[in-house]
């Protein structure tokens, strides 16, 4: 079986090389990201396997179909970047990795939450220089604060049980309870009314219609003055322009960021010596109280184990006409 693997960096490759063994796939690796302009790449392949930012729309499907692709392998747990009607509509199936580990995001966002606190990046820097001053660099307790959670699946409630042992009063909202999470005391609430209490919102729910652009001028309005926020879900799931202006005027107090709306032009992509032609990433770099990370919430050796597994085991089950247990309807 030909498989075309995109988005493809050293580390992917190590770790498909690794595992491949005893399925001895033909694999192809492209740096490239899919979508409409490299999709005739894929002439020859049954198989495609894509990331995060590939950009699988309606045309690049249209263009695989013709190619003879019969399987999109997701190696991620997102699939917003697919068109999965048109995907159905080719007959072409879209399998994903549901859950490879919920700790990794999780934990990112906690790291992300704890950096921009007590700004150890910055004490970092300073120390290496020999500037030993404390000035700017106070933060708050996490302890007895309130944090919004918006989406308590996988990762969602691993996020719950890690910030619970901080001592933290946890609200959520989510379109299905979880019992266990209210038995561990987290206390459901309304959409607007995790907005008005949270000293701290974590998003962790995916991308969709009903949540693009969630975090917007009419629910910053709602929030408390000084709020963090911090997204490592989907990049659109905040209105960028309304947050910028969120931290202008000192509504916001902190951002943390693993994703970012346009970030399949940036991410994963050594741009040092470029111009950055994208504005409002750097409005969002320039304040002093926002931290990016560039989608590496999931990346720990445990994680990438269980991608790469995951996704071998969907190839196989199609190659073997098996049920997909992971594909996407
Ligand atoms: P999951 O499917 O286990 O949980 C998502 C939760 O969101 C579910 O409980 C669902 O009911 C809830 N939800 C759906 N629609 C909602 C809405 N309108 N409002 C509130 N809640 C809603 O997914 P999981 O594994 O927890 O992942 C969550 C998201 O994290 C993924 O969709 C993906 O976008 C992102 N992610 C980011 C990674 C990173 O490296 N930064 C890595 C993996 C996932």
């Amino acid at each position: 079986m030909k498989i075309a693997v995109f988005s493809t960096k050293s580390y992917d490759q190590e770790y498909f090389e690794k595992y491949n063994d005893t399925n001895n796939y033909n694999f192809s690796f492209f740096e490239t990201a899919l979508n409409k302009d490299t999709a005739n790449l894929t002439i020859g392949f049954q198989v495609v396997c894509v990331f995060v930012n590939d950009n699988v729309d309606k045309d690049t499907i249209e263009i695989l179909s013709k190619n003879g692709v019969e399987l999109i392998a997701l190696r991620c747990a997102g699939f917003n970047n697919i068109d999965i009607e048109t995907a159905k509509a080719k007959n072409i199936k879209v399998v994903r990795v549901p859950a490879y580990s919920p700790e990794a995001v999780a934990e990112h966002a906690l790291a992300l939450i704890l950096t921009l606190n007590r700004k150890t990046h910055k004490a970092y820097n300073r120390v290496r220089e020999g500037n030993f001053s404390l000035k700017n660099l106070i933060g708050f307790n996490v302890h007895g604060k309130t944090v919004g959670v918006i989406g308590t699946g996988q990762i969602g409630e691993t996020f719950c049980r890690i910030i619970k042992g901080f001592g933290c009063r946890i609200i959520a909202f989510d379109i299905s309870k979880s019992q266990e999470l209210i038995d561990l005391g987290v206390t459901y609430l309304t959409l607007d009314e995790v907005f008005q209490q949270s000293d701290i919102l974590s998003l962790h729910c995916p991308l969709n219609k009903h949540t693009k652009h969630m975090v917007n001028e009419r629910s910053i309005a709602l929030m408390k003055k000084g709020i963090m926020i911090i997204n490592t879900s989907r990049g659109a799931l905040i209105n960028t322009v309304d947050v910028i202006k969120g931290l202008s005027n000192k509504k916001i107090g902190y951002l943390g960021i693993d994703v970012y709306e346009q970030e399949e032009n940036l991410f994963y992509e050594d741009l040092s010596e470029r111009i950055i032609q994208d504005e409002l990433i750097l409005r969002l770099n320039g304040f002093p109280n926002v931290l990016i990370t560039s989608h590496q919430a999931y990346f720990t050796k445990e994680a990438m184990e269980e991608i790469t597994t995951t996704t071998l085991e969907n190839i196989k089950a199609f190659e073997n006409k098996l049920e997909l247990e992971n594909e996407v309807r």
